[in-house]
């Protein structure tokens, strides 16, 4: 049974009975780890607990993102256009990997005076889609370090759609007083 959200109070009473969600990225310079920040305190601020997880420090595991209600994935882009070597084999076995029911959503860092601007952020996006996963339209792609009026609201944007896609939501028996069913039972 579903019940829709009136409140953000509501809202906070329903994440507390969610999975975590994640935020993992891939940062060379500092400049992707901004976003991933910035990602958290809009989430943490909505009342979501997000973990953050640098992919170049750990072994990670794809199985471990079924143990989340949703991904924030980040990378840079190398090269012409290409996804850095760290993540290629996390890129390729997403190939063969089951993600259905989880949310995505897909940002990074470029440099805007190269012709395949954030291209790596459009191949990760792809990759997702065939895991069956819901991949979030909305990307954000930054020149460089988040610093820009639209950037922030692109970054902004990016954890609305996220914490949208997460809902509707379950709530527990003894919370729903005064809610409203969707399904009118
Ligand atoms: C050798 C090299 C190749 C790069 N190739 C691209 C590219 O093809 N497209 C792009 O948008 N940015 C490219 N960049 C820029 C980086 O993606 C950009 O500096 C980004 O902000 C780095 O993010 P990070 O600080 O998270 O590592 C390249 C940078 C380097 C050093």
């Amino acid at each position: 049974m579903i019940f829709l959200r009136e409140t953000d109070k509501d809202f906070k009473k329903g994440v507390s009975n969610m999975k975590p969600v994640l935020i993992l990225y891939l940062s060379g310079t500092g400049n992707t780890e901004q976003i991933a920040c910035l990602l958290q305190e809009h989430l943490e601020r909505k009342g979501l607990a997000a973990e953050l997880k640098d992919i170049s420090l750990e072994d990670f595991d794809l199985e471990y993102i079924r143990y989340y209600a949703g991904l924030l994935f980040g990378t840079y882009t190398y090269d012409d256009g290409d996804l850095p070597f760290e993540i290629e084999d996390f890129y390729d076995e997403l190939g063969n990997t089951d993600l259905t029911g989880i949310v995505i959503g897909v940002f990074g860092s470029g440099d805007t005076a190269y012709y395949s601007f954030c291209q790596a952020v459009d191949l990760m996006k792809e990759q997702f889609q065939k895991t069956h996963a819901n991949v979030l339209e909305h990307t954000v792609k930054v020149d460089l370090f988040p610093d820009e009026p639209s950037e922030l609201t692109d970054i902004e944007k990016l954890a609305d759609d996220f914490v949208a896609a997460l809902q509707p939501f379950p709530v527990a028996n003894e919370e729903r007083d005064g809610e409203k069913n969707l399904y009118n039972e």
